[in-house]
């Protein structure tokens, strides 16, 4: 059964409330949570202390993807505020780095993951495939949400899945931007395991978006 995360970029956050109590009675299994710092990309959103507020108030699981220059430094604050996943991005850190930081998240008791953007390649990530819980394809450069679906993003879906099986590994495939009832149809068919989606679930009733992501 494919997971659908919500992305809170697309929240309306005059009302977070009525929303994550929509997100809650929908489908969706995961809350994800973009973190941007202005530096790994040009967009600013949230910090820990929203995290913990989240957390607070809803029961889903919290998806957390940093997109930062430093997921090493900050990964014991957002794992503290309620992060249940800790996805930072291969382009962020040296291979070894990544190594540790996974297994300092798991560690923790949380679940790791690694995200790679459009222009890289998922073979770089083979090697160290058996420290993730979790592999996020994104499908739009990070930083925005509201972008049009890269359809490079699908082949890159089907290299991990065929490498996943050969490795005997169990690491979930999470696609990320541009995800609409179309793209995301693309991804499950391609191997996708979660979907993330922000703009095209908000912009609609939030339980009849999710499920029509099913
Ligand atoms: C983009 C974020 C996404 C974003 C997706 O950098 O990582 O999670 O919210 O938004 P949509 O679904 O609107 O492309
Ligand atoms: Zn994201």
């Amino acid at each position: 059964m494919t997971i659908i995360a919500p992305s809170i970029l697309s929240m309306d956050f005059s009302d977070t409330r009525s929303q994550i109590a929509d997100l809650e009675r929908s489908a969706a299994k995961w809350m994800h949570f973009d973190v941007m710092d202005g530096h790994f990309v040009p967009n600013l959103t949230f910090g820990p202390d929203i995290l913990k507020a989240m957390r607070r108030s809803c029961s889903l699981l919290m998806d957390v993807h940093v997109m930062i220059e430093d997921p090493l430094r900050y990964a014991d604050v957002f794992l503290n505020a309620g992060a249940d996943i800790y996805t930072f991005h291969y382009e962020a850190i040296s291979l070894q780095m990544a190594i540790e930081l996974a297994q300092k998240i798991r560690a923790a008791g949380k679940k790791a993951g690694i995200s790679i953007k459009p222009k890289t390649s998922p073979d770089v990530l083979f090697s160290i495939l058996k420290e993730f819980d979790l592999v996020l394809v994104m499908s739009v450069e990070p930083g925005f949400g509201g972008q049009q679906f890269d359809p490079g993003a699908l082949e890159k879906i089907e290299r991990l899945k065929e490498e996943r099986q050969k490795q005997g590994l169990e690491f979930l495939i999470e696609v990320d931007g541009g995800i609409n009832q179309k793209t995301g149809h693309q991804c499950v068919k391609a191997g996708a395991d979660v979907l993330v989606a922000g703009s095209y679930i908000f912009k609609q009733d939030l339980i009849e978006g999710v499920a029509s992501l099913l």
